[in-house]
Formats: C-alpha cells, sequence, structure tokens
C-alpha cells in the first residue's frame, strides 16, 4: 500500500474514534463542546496518533489501542488552539478554516483548550484500561503528561515566545531546546506509547525514543521551512507568519539549504535507529520520510 493510501485509511479510523471520543454537540456546556469538536474534527494529519499505531504494529501489536492513539491528538489540537491565540501566535486560520477563537471567541477557545488536555487523560484512563493492565495506563498518562509539561511544549512554547523578537535568544542551543520540547516530545511520546502498549523492551524503548526525537526535531524544522516556501491552501494556515512575528526558526539561524539538509540528515540518523526492526519496520520508515518530505 502507498504512504498517501495509508495515511489516508489510518486518518479515517481516527477521525471516526475522535468523534466518538468526544463530548455530544447536545450536551451542556454546548457551546465548549461545539468549539472542541470544532477544532479536533477539523482536517488535520492525525501524525501523532498514526505514529503511535504504526510504532505498536512494527512490535507486532493486535490490540485495540485507538483510544491511547486519540489522546495524542486531543493534546496537540489543545496545543494549536492555544497557539493560535492573538496573545500567542495570533493566527486566522488553521486546517483551511478560521482559527477556535476566530470562530468562537477568546475565552471559550482557551477553555476549548483546557478542557481538550484534560479530555485526554480522561479518555486513555478511561478507554485504554478496557484493553489493557493498569500498569500500562499509567506508563501512558507518564508520557503524555512528561510530554506536556514544562520539560515537552509547555517548556517549548514558553521559550518560543519569550524568543519572539528578543534577538539576544537568537542562538543555535535555544532553538534545538524550543524545537525538541514544543514539536518533538509529542512525537517521542506517540512513538514511546506505541512501544510501552506492545510491551517493549528498554532497550527497544530507547532506540525508538531516540528516533522519534531525531524525527520530532525534523519535523519542525520542516514546517518552518513550509511556513516560507509551502502553499497557503495546501498548508490550511498562512505563510509567513514567523518573520512576521519575529520568531526564532532553523531558516534564521542556519539559511533554507541547510535546514533542508539537516531535516535529511536526520531522517537518516532517525531511520538507521530502526535497524533492529527488520521487515516489521518498513511501514514506520516510510512515515518517517513522509514526515519530512511533506508538502503540508
Ligand atoms: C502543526 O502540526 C504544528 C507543529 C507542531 C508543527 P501538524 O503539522 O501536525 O498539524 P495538523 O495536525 O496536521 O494540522
Ligand atoms: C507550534 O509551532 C508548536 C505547538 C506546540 C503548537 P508553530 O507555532 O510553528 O506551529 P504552526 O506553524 O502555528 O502550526
Ligand atoms: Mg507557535
Ligand atoms: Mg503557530
Ligand atoms: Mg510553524
Amino acid at each position: 500500500m502507498k504512504i498517501k493510501e495509508y495515511l489516508q485509511q489510518q486518518k479515517l479510523l481516527i477521525d471516526q474514534a475522535l468523534n466518538d471520543y468526544l463530548p455530544g454537540l447536545t450536551e451542556r456546556p454546548e457551546v465548549l463542546h461545539q468549539a472542541m469538536r470544532y477544532s479536533v474534527l477539523s482536517n488535520g494529519k492525525r501524525i501523532r496518533p498514526i505514529l503511535l499505531l504504526a510504532t505498536y504494529q512494527a512490535l507486532n501489536g493486535t490490540a485495540n489501542v485507538v483510544p491511547a492513539a486519540c489522546s495524542l491528538e486531543f493534546i496537540h489540537c489543545f496545543s494549536l488552539i492555544h497557539d493560535d491565540l492573538p496573545i500567542m501566535d495570533n493566527d486566522d486560520y488553521r486546517r483551511g478554516i478560521l482559527t477556535c477563537h476566530k470562530k468562537f471567541g477568546d475565552a471559550i477557545a482557551l477553555l476549548a483548550g483546557d478542557a481538550l488536555l484534560t479530555h485526554a487523560f480522561q479518555i486513555i484512563a478511561k478507554e485504554q484500561s478496557k484493553y489493557t493492565s493498569a500498569s500500562i495506563v499509567v506508563k501512558l498518562i507518564k508520557e503524555l503528561a512528561e510530554a506536556t509539561s514544562t520539560q515537552g511544549i509547555m517548556g517549548g512554547q514558553a521559550v518560543d515566545i519569550l524568543a519572539e523578537k528578543d534577538f539576544t535568544l537568537h542562538c543555535a542551543e535555544t532553538l534545538e531546546y524550543i524545537h525538541r520540547q514544543k514539536t518533538a516530545a509529542l512525537l517521542v511520546a506517540a512513538v514511546r506509547m506505541g512501544a510501552i502498549l506492545a510491551k517493549a523492551t528498554d532497550r527497544q524503548l530507547q532506540l525508538l525514543g531516540e528516533a522519534a526525537g531525531k524525527i520530532g526535531l525534523a519535523y519542525q524544522i520542516k514546517d518552518d521551512i513550509l511556513d516560507i516556501t509551502g502553499d497557503q491552501v495546501l498548508l490550511g494556515k498562512a505563510t509567513g507568519r514567523d518573520e512576521a512575528l519575529g520568531k526564532l526558526t532553523y531558516p534564521v539561524i542556519y539559511g533554507l539549504d541547510y535546514a533542508t539538509a539537516r531535516c535529511k540528515e536526520l531522517l537518516a540518523e532517525a531511520v538507521s535507529l530502526l535497524d533492529f526492526l527488520g521487515n516489521s519496520g518498513t511501514r514506520l520508515r516510510i512515515l518517517f520520510r513522509f514526515l519530512v518530505e511533506r508538502r503540508y
């Protein structure tokens, strides 16, 4: 199966489950549920859930791990809603439609983000415990919490904002910190959660986590590149925003050519860390390649 077909098929599966796990539109408080559903059920790539599923399958897992996969998308959508707020990146479009705050106002968007963050943990505790042991559920929660903490998304987003237009912070070390925390951390959690569910060994977990860290860094570098070279319609969001906001990005520090070369380098390093998977790692390797070669 070609990667595009695979992604489409997996996205369909995830979209259906996200719809089922979100609170209903007629439940009170309706407008908050509307905002959550509006943002989550918009046209996202579902990369993080798909990474969990692909890792799980590469390790020969066969159970239903979709609830755990969905929890990653809830966290991701929370981070996007807050990232787009006027006090953060101040963006009007996301996934081809108005951002949550443009549609529902700042207060509801803030609350929808908060609600999705807690919803992720609720779903994992409630649904996943139907399929796996309590000790695994605790490990999954630990991965999600770490990836979202000040050691993960929150830390990266805080420094991203602090570094806006503060050129004294514009150095290679801070840049890598931001990208690893704000974006790679959740991709690492996705892969590690897939591995934990498949009962991977500590060594396998370490190799997969390291590979995901590299591909996660490349994923954000590619996002920086697409903000300059990408197509707004294909991306579903405005381009040129990083320059307008004075963001610290890979192209700012290294230029487009080196940023592109660094993506390739990280892909090769990440893929070689998957050698231990042999043939069962083929799909995951192809997925890794898509993550850095994507145009949207
Ligand atoms: C956008 O994430 C923000 C980043 C962390 C790069 P995606 O590119 O995965 O966005 P969606 O979920 O497909 O909309
Ligand atoms: C966002 O990075 C990373 C998050 C954790 C939300 P960006 O601010 O570059 O993401 P986009 O370009 O708005 O999607
Ligand atoms: Mg941002
Ligand atoms: Mg942004
Ligand atoms: Mg960006």
